[in-house]
């Protein structure tokens, strides 16, 4: 595991979009496993800069994005896949049909996820960016006794509904079920980017990066993969050793 920490927010931006850039100018049908949050935005801007600048192209490439709410449209400003394309997809080069995001309003949302990772083991993800829940959370693979390896629904955690009311208008509006991508489906990526930000994610980026390997924090399963880069703002990484 790589594990990096910044000064600068744009200084960890613009290292995590040279590696799609780099990757995409050695592959460009690269697939491309992309995450949503707060987080990436600054990766995004960059990604969308660097595109106009012409030193990028998403052309030939696939992206799938890990999770979504179950029963948000994708018009729902809340929604992963009107995210996706506010910050990268309505900017870039990206050919509609190579864009795989998860239908929240699929009438069968078990058959949803099962045919999104069919599609996933026909594309296998070159890469998968990923962020940081307060709970050791990725994607919306929460805490538990056990972990499910493939794209599911879940319930989401207390600490989760909480953390994303900021994005509703309360608590009581934030959808309480999920689809994600399982831990299987994220650690076959090849390679992993794990981007955490802030003073308050300090305490789970050590339980995660350096603390026993559990279900319990989902995160520190990614101490098992061969190929794992974290940026960290110096907050975030303040505790680690
Ligand atoms: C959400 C997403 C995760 C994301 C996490 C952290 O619940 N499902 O994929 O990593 O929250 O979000 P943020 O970057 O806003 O802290």
């Amino acid at each position: 595991m790589e594990i990096r920490i910044f000064d600068s927010q744009l200084q960890l931006d613009e290292y995590a979009a040279n590696i799609f850039i780099q990757l995409l100018a050695r592959k460009k049908d690269a697939v491309l496993g992309l995450a949503t949050g707060s987080t990436p935005i600054g990766l995004y801007n960059n990604l969308v800069e660097s595109y106009k600048e012409g030193k990028v192209s998403f052309k030939d490439a696939y992206t799938f994005n890990l999770d979504e709410y179950v029963g948000v449209t994708p018009d729902n400003e809340q929604s992963y896949s009107f995210f996706m394309h506010k910050h990268l997809f309505s900017h870039v080069d990206l050919q509609a049909e190579h864009i795989h995001l998860l239908d929240g309003m699929a009438p069968n949302a078990e058959e949803e996820c099962a045919s999104f990772e069919r599609k996933l083991d026909e594309k296998p993800l070159d890469i998968q960016l990923l962020g940081l829940g307060h709970n050791g959370h990725i994607a919306f693979n929460e805490p538990d006794t056990s972990l499910s390896n493939k794209t599911h629904v879940v319930k989401l955690d207390d600490k989760t509904l909480q953390a994303n009311a900021r994005f509703f208008s309360s608590i009581d509006e934030v959808p309480k079920h999920a689809m994600t991508m399982g831990i299987g489906s994220i650690m076959k990526a090849k390679q992993i980017l794990l981007i955490v930000r802030g003073a308050d994610k300090a305490a789970i980026v050590k339980e995660a990066l350096q603390g026993p390997i559990t279900t319990q924090v989902p995160a520190s399963l990614l101490q098992l993969h061969a190929n794992v880069t974290v940026l960290l703002d110096r907050e975030a990484g303040r505790m680690l050793v």
